[in-house]
């Protein structure tokens, strides 16, 4: 379908286009001089086309061609018919972006690959969609634990697994491009975007984002192949470089409050850069990586976007990435006041796709311009392409893509809930365990169940579900953590649920489930991580109605409990596990033993942050963390003995 022979009309198109292109310039803009581009634009009539198929297919290409393969879109701005009219090369549902919420077959059938493009060269679109912990944004998909519940559990083989599982159920909806692993390695829990990362600790960030990589992109065994397909589908570690490690403060976004540190400065230098964030992008590209999302954060006061020496030196110089770099959504944007500046100095530092997502013809319009005065070459654009045909190569884009999806019953798929099931009873981390609190028995007499998190699907799930700040409520089919424990019990014992922990007499064992409520990205920038006065009343109200009390923490990173931790017998961490609330039973009722493992140091109070293996080095007493970096009670950690003695822990 796409190759042509007829090598005139390229010669046509470009004259055409570039007449277009002019016209679009408004008249508030310096004069453009005509392009010097028509010599390398077009191949000359006696050389014949390159065998290799991209090459061939970038001879054909015009300059509108090329720059539409640059321009990704949000698929709810793009206007009928401008996919195929300018060119567009790649497509995202941002988050909670869904064609209709809950219909997958139109997300499938409509939407995915808006499938044949009825433009000359028919280059297929490349759809994008986060699916972080599963597609949280599609109905009835398997939503994973978040990524700090798979740090805690830190296990690689269960990773590939669970990336495969993921690409299978992107599949069955037509999506190829996953904005996925986070591989930020996060110095600060204040940051919202900590549940999104697996780890503060860069070994394990590598370990499990480079086994959830090969997850996605690796063509599973027995699968039939397009032509030229050596991925399944394609990941994304992002965001490239530096993103978790801003300081506090320095945020410059403020469009949603609070963003204290989403989006700020990293203030560090080369050689901590290289350390703490670099290994996990050096380690992505040697497992074979193909695109990578940068930061919207600055490093020493420049954005990312502009920064060529990390872009182009760098990840494609020296980590020699050979794939195509993507901005984030919008990112180039905050380079510059002066829109056309900023889309020059982006795409000169290396982007080679600009998620817009909505403007697009003010995006190409500057590219457009740039190229006309000189201020993008070519070759720059020839490279930017050529790395994106690659990759839609590799994907099998090109070849049959309606009978390449895969199938709907993979979407929730009972194997898939089982994989996040496991992937929940291990990233479980028991905190505190007293009084033989547990394991419960299953046929103790009476469970009292306490806190709006213990029912609610929505709150175990967290930010990129269903809407990109998630939200409460029944938003996904799945197991809450109280149908769990209802399923795990004898028939002889009574469950009883009190949202506020009221109750009537005293129960065997209280579950007050407690922590926090749904945020995605700056909005979950937070200073104080105490628990809400509502939950605090839970866990008082219940501890006086059992005679044993347990505390599940829900929350995307650790909070400060200090005060309240003598209050119960124990303490599990469970993270944002996801639709398989069942995975918490497992560990409560002891069908699993504990084995997950800190991936954050914990604090004791929120004066000790930012706290991370890094900062933790000679804090001892009280001034140590209230539990280091992979603690984990039944993993080998003992209790910290300083942490009874403090003041602050004595009630
Ligand atoms: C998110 C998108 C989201 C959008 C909403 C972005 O920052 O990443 O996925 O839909 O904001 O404005
Ligand atoms: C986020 C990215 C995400 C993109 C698309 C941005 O706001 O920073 O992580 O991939 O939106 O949703």
């Amino acid at each position: 379908m796409i190759f042509r022979k007829n090598r005139l009309l390229p010669v046509l198109l470009l004259i055409a286009v570039t007449l277009s292109a002019c016209n679009r310039v408004t008249g508030t803009e310096t004069p453009i001089q005509p392009p010097e581009i028509s010599v390398t634009e077009t191949a000359t009539p006696e050389v014949l086309p390159p065998s290799d198929p991209v090459e061939a297919l970038l001879a054909q290409m015009t300059l509108a061609e090329k720059i539409g393969q640059m321009t990704q879109v949000e698929q709810y701005s793009l206007k009928a018919g401008d996919s195929d009219k300018y060119f567009i090369g790649s497509v995202i549902s941002g988050g909670g972006s869904v064609p209709t919420t809950a219909d997958t077959r139109e997300w499938a059938e409509t939407f995915v690959p808006p499938a044949a493009p009825q433009t000359r060269l028919g280059i297929p679109i490349l759809y994008a969609v986060d699916a972080i912990h599963g597609i949280g944004a599609l109905y009835g998909a398997t939503v994973f634990p978040q990524p700090i519940g798979l740090g805690a559990g830190n296990h690689p083989e269960l990773m590939r697994q669970i990336g495969q599982a993921t690409a299978e159920e992107m599949r069955a909806i037509g999506i190829s491009w996953n904005f996925a692993p986070i591989v930020a390695v996060p110095q600060d829990i204040r940051w919202g975007r900590t549940y999104e990362s697996y780890s503060e600790d860069t070994q394990r960030v590598v370990a499990l984002s480079t086994a959830f990589i090969q997850g996605l992109q690796s063509l599973p065994k027995d699968f039939v192949a397009a032509e030229g397909q050596s991925l399944y589908t394609l990941a994304t570690p992002k965001h490239y470089l530096g993103d978790g490690g801003t300081a506090f403060g320095t945020s410059t976004q403020n469009i949603f409050k609070p963003y204290l540190i989403d989006q700020g400065d990293t203030q560090l230098t080369e050689a901590e850069m290289r350390e703490y964030f670099l290994p996990a992008y050096q380690a992505a590209v040697e497992t074979g990586a193909m695109s990578i999302m940068v930061s919207f954060s600055s490093w020493n006061g420049t954005k990312m976007h502009a920064q060529s020496y990390w872009i182009n030196d760098v990840l494609k110089g020296e980590l020699g990435f050979e794939g195509f770099v993507v901005s984030d959504w919008g990112g180039i944007d905050q380079i510059s006041e002066n829109y056309y500046e900023a889309v020059v100095t982006a795409i000169n530092a290396g982007v080679d796709m600009n998620m817009v997502p909505y403007d697009y013809v003010k995006f190409i319009n500057a590219m457009e311009r740039g190229v006309m005065k000189g201020d993008i070459t070519l070759e720059r654009i020839d490279d930017a392409v050529r790395r994106i045909l690659n990759v839609k190569y590799q994907l099998g884009l090109f070849g049959d893509t309606q009978s390449n999806l895969g199938s709907l019953d993979d979407i929730g798929s009972e194997a898939h809930r089982a994989l996040a099931r496991q992937a929940v009873r291990e990233s479980l981390v028991l905190l505190k365990n007293e009084n033989s609190a547990l394991p419960i028995a299953k046929d103790a007499d009476s469970i009292i169940v306490a806190g709006i998190a213990a029912n609610d699907m929505g709150i175990q799930c967290g930010g990129w579900t269903t809407e990109w700040q998630g939200e409460t409520g029944d938003v996904q089919p799945g197991t809450t953590i109280l149908e769990a424990i209802r399923a795990a019990v004898s028939p002889a014992t009574t469950v009883t649920y009190s949202q506020d922990g009221q109750f009537e007499g005293t129960a065997e064992i209280g579950i007050a489930v407690v922590g926090e409520t749904p945020y995605a990205e700056g909005v979950g920038d937070a200073s104080d991580l105490s628990l809400s006065d509502k939950d605090l009343q839970v866990i008082t109200n219940l501890r006086e109605h059992s005679q044993k009390l347990i505390v599940i923490l829900i929350s995307g990173r650790p909070l400060v409990i200090t005060e309240q931790f003598p209050l119960a017998d124990a303490w599990v961490a469970a993270w944002l596990p996801g639709t398989e609330g069942a995975g918490v039973a497992d560990g409560l009722f002891g069908d699993y033993p504990f084995s997950g493992t800190l991936p954050y140091t914990w604090p004791r109070s929120k004066d000790q942050l930012p706290l991370n293996t890094h900062t933790v080095e000679g804090l001892t007493g009280c001034a140590a963390p209230l539990f280091p970096f992979g603690y984990g009670l039944g993993v080998g950690s003992s209790q910290p003995a300083e942490w009874l003695n403090c003041p602050s822990n004595m009630d």
